[in-house]
């Protein structure tokens, strides 16, 4: 199965011909790179190939999907977990298999969670420019003790689940909030409905996947229902998010801090070096204003662990759909 992999970084394409290379020779593909991310203009450079392996921010909707089937692909390959950017009712309909990753590390999200919460809670990005610049002096850099705090946990899966076990680890109490529950969470903490964990959280972390219903899940309405002075932190999917409302919430000072590795108009920054470019995205811009918003260019997954996951089952799935077995990961 000839397959062309899009928005390829060299990280992608290290950890790709790493887990090719450790195949069966019998069992190995044969793979192309391309930089470009793939969307409707970029469709056409799939010609010849059977397979395609996306990530994140490339479009993989019903007009992409014509174009691929065209051009004779048969299966997607996500080398993600989240599969917003997929239209599967279209694929279905054209007979191109979708595959995705749905657990690659969750701990290394859950960990990367935890690092913005503890750098914006102790606000050790300040500190280290100032200590580098010869200041020591502590003014504007209080934090508050994340022991005996209170967390909410929106989204109760794989990611969730991870960061609410280290979260009790630090000693937070841990609310969490998903239309199914798992049992494990029951050890862990307590679940509320999510009007009851907004007002109670002094973290709001969200780990649910963005779908219709959770689009803008935190809007104007939530934000008033937070305690004012709590942080949120999104390290899901960036529209899960009103950004606008945010940072209206930011200038009122009801909202105390903001981490986020997602954006919602991430696709047009993320993932590339713009640092010699204007940015025209005054959204993005006025969040880097505030001194209280870290952010993070959507690398909650990037470890060597979760890298090498990633590309292992990415190939894994390709082998199930050559072959024509039912792929556990199909979507
Ligand atoms: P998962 O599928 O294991 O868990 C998602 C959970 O969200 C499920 O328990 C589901 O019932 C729950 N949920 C669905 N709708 C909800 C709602 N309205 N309110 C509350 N909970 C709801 O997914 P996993 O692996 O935990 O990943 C979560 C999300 O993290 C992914 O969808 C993806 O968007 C994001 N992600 C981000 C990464 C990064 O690098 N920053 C890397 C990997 C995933």
């Amino acid at each position: 199965m000839r397959t062309i992999v899009f928005s390829t970084q060299p990280y992608d394409r290290r950890f790709l011909d790493e887990a090719n290379a450790a195949r069966p020779p019998a069992e190995r593909f044969l793979i192309d790179y391309q930089e470009a991310a793939l969307d409707a203009r970029t469709a056409a450079l799939a010609e010849g190939y059977e397979a395609v392996c996306v990530f994140v921010n490339d479009v993989v909707d019903e007009t992409v999907l014509q174009a691929l089937v065209k051009s004779g692909v048969r299966a997607v390959l996500l080398r993600c977990a989240g599969f917003n950017n997929v239209d599967p009712d279209a694929a279905r309909r054209l007979g191109i298999a979708i595959a995705r990753v749905p657990a690659y590390s969750p701990e290394a999200v859950a960990e990367h969670t935890l690092a913005l919460i503890l750098t914006l809670n102790r606000k050790t990005h300040r500190a280290f420019n100032r200590v580098r610049e010869g200041n020591f002096r502590l003014e504007g850099l209080l934090g508050s003790t994340l022991h005996g705090k209170t967390a909410g946990v929106i989204g109760l899966g794989r990611i969730g689940l991870a960061t609410a076990r280290i979260l009790r680890g630090f000693g937070c109490q841990v609310l969490g909030h998903d239309p199914v529950v798992p049992p494990g969470f029951v050890e862990l903490g307590r679940e509320v409905a999510l009007d009851e964990l907004l007002a109670t959280a002094d973290i709001v972390s969200l780990h649910c996947p963005l779908t219709e219903q959770t689009r803008h899940l935190i809007d104007a309405r939530s934000l008033g229902l937070m305690k004012t002075g709590a942080m949120l932190v999104n390290t899901s999917r960036g529209a899960l998010i009103d950004t606008g409302a945010v940072i209206e919430a930011l200038k009122t000072r009801q909202l105390g801090a903001l981490a986020i590795d997602v954006y919602e108009q991430e696709a047009e920054l993320f993932f590339r070096d713009r640092s010699g470019e204007i940015i025209d995205d005054d959204v993005f811009q006025r969040l880097m204003t505030f001194p209280n918003v870290l952010v993070t260019g959507h690398q909650g997954f990037f470890t060597v662990e979760a890298l090498r996951e990633i590309s292992e089952t990415t190939l894994d799935n390709l082998a199930c759909l050559r072959s024509g077995r039912p792929c556990p990961n199909a979507l």
